[in-house]
């Protein structure tokens, strides 16, 4: 089985992902923090988007993996648990960058869909029902207004860096993203035909997993 869950940035999706895997027992793809780990290799190797020989070595050697330790699922960049590093907003800006390039989307398609061969999944991201799942089971789409978003992202990174952010910074880079994300020319931001769309502006994450549990059906 695979259950797809895409939508914008600071949309709740990789939280609500989170506890529909637990909830069933199946496993949680984060297919951004796949692009939010190329983006970390790049910017540590000075590799910038438009240097396609240097991109083309990156792909090679790059090797992302989802590690459980002691319950938390930690992103690990070939060697190195880079987890909490890929959450910065410049990552979060490079990421999107990266993600407009055909050659990187391509690589990490057939990733994720290695990953996703022999076990049901719970897939995240922004083109998982469209572009890379489009045979899922059930696919869902949650939207939310960029302002609530923006405040959601800062509070996030604030627990997870322990820093103040500014919030209305957050939101012009939320805004940026959503552009980057809807507009590029490969796999745009979209919800699939077949989805479920969820407006969680004024929902809690109870009310979210609620509206999406009820949907699936399990066999046996
Ligand atoms: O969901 P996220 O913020 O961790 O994603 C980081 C970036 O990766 C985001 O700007 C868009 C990109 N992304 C994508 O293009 N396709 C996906 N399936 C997941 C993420």
């Amino acid at each position: 089985m695979i259950i797809t869950i895409d939508g914008p940035s600071g949309v709740g999706k990789g939280t609500i992902a989170k506890i529909i895997s637990e909830k069933l027992n199946i496993k949680y793809l984060d297919s951004g923090a796949m692009y939010r780990a190329l983006a970390l290799y790049a910017d540590m190797h000075n590799i910038k988007e438009n240097d396609s020989d240097k991109l083309k070595k990156l792909l090679i050697d790059i090797h992302i993996q989802f590690i459980n330790e002691d319950g938390i699922d930690k992103v690990y960049l070939n060697t190195e648990d880079v987890t909490d590093e890929i959450r910065t907003n410049e990552i979060s800006r490079l990421a999107s960058k990266f993600a407009s390039l055909e050659i990187v989307r391509g690589i990490l398609r057939e990733m994720q869909k290695r990953i996703v061969r022999k076990k049901d999944y719970v897939a995240e991201g922004r083109d998982m029902g469209t572009y890379v799942f489009p045979e899922a089971n059930y696919k869902f789409y949650l939207d939310a207004d960029p302002q609530i978003r923006a405040e959601r992202r800062a509070n996030q990174l604030e627990k997870i860096l322990g820093i103040k952010v500014n919030k209305s910074k957050v939101l012009e880079e939320i805004n940026e993203r959503d552009e980057l994300d809807k507009t590029r020319a490969i796999c745009p931001l979209h919800p699939a035909e077949d989805s479920v769309i969820i407006d969680t502006s004024e929902l809690s994450i109870d009310n979210v997993v609620n509206k999406i549990s009820d949907r699936i059906i399990i066999d046996g």
